[in-house]
């Protein structure tokens, strides 16, 4: 099973709910679940599944102009999925975001310094929600 993690740039004031209803829908058809982090500016997903699908809604949403400056800062193998069974859970800033801010940060402590960096700067931002 794959997982891949990024962090991304909105483009302009984006609406969370429809994105989620899109991710919901594929996700549950192609076996991929995950979950996306938005705090109004920027996005954190962990997506999970076999590797095929998992790259293919990879491919998709690299393409969507919603969002840019699109940075993987974890991509590993793992046994069982580690981030639940959603279609597409959601989290924002408070009630459970800064969890999953900080289970992502223990992810990619392994990761380049480069990427570390990328991922510090994404959660000092100031919050914009
Ligand atoms: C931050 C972000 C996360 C997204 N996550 C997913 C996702 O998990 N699954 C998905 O199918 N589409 C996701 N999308 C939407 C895709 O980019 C794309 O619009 C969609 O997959 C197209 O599906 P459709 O052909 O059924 O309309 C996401 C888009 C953004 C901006």
């Amino acid at each position: 099973m794959l997982q891949i993690t990024y962090i991304s740039t909105a483009t302009g004031p984006v609406d969370t709910a429809v994105i989620l209803a899109t991710s919901r829908r594929n996700n549950a058809r192609d076996g991929v679940t995950g979950l996306l982090y938005a705090n109004g500016k920027r996005f954190l997903q962990v997506l999970e599944g076999d590797p095929v699908d998992v790259e293919r809604t990879l491919a998709r949403i690299t393409a969507d102009p919603r969002h840019r400056a699109m940075v993987v800062l974890s991509c590993r193998d793992v046994s069982a999925r580690e981030f639940g069974e959603w279609a597409m859970a959601e989290r924002t800033t408070g009630e459970g975001g800064d969890a999953f801010v900080a289970r992502v940060r223990a992810l990619v402590a392994a990761a380049a310094p480069a990427v570390r960096a990328t991922f510090d700067g994404f959660v000092q931002l100031p919050r914009a929600a």
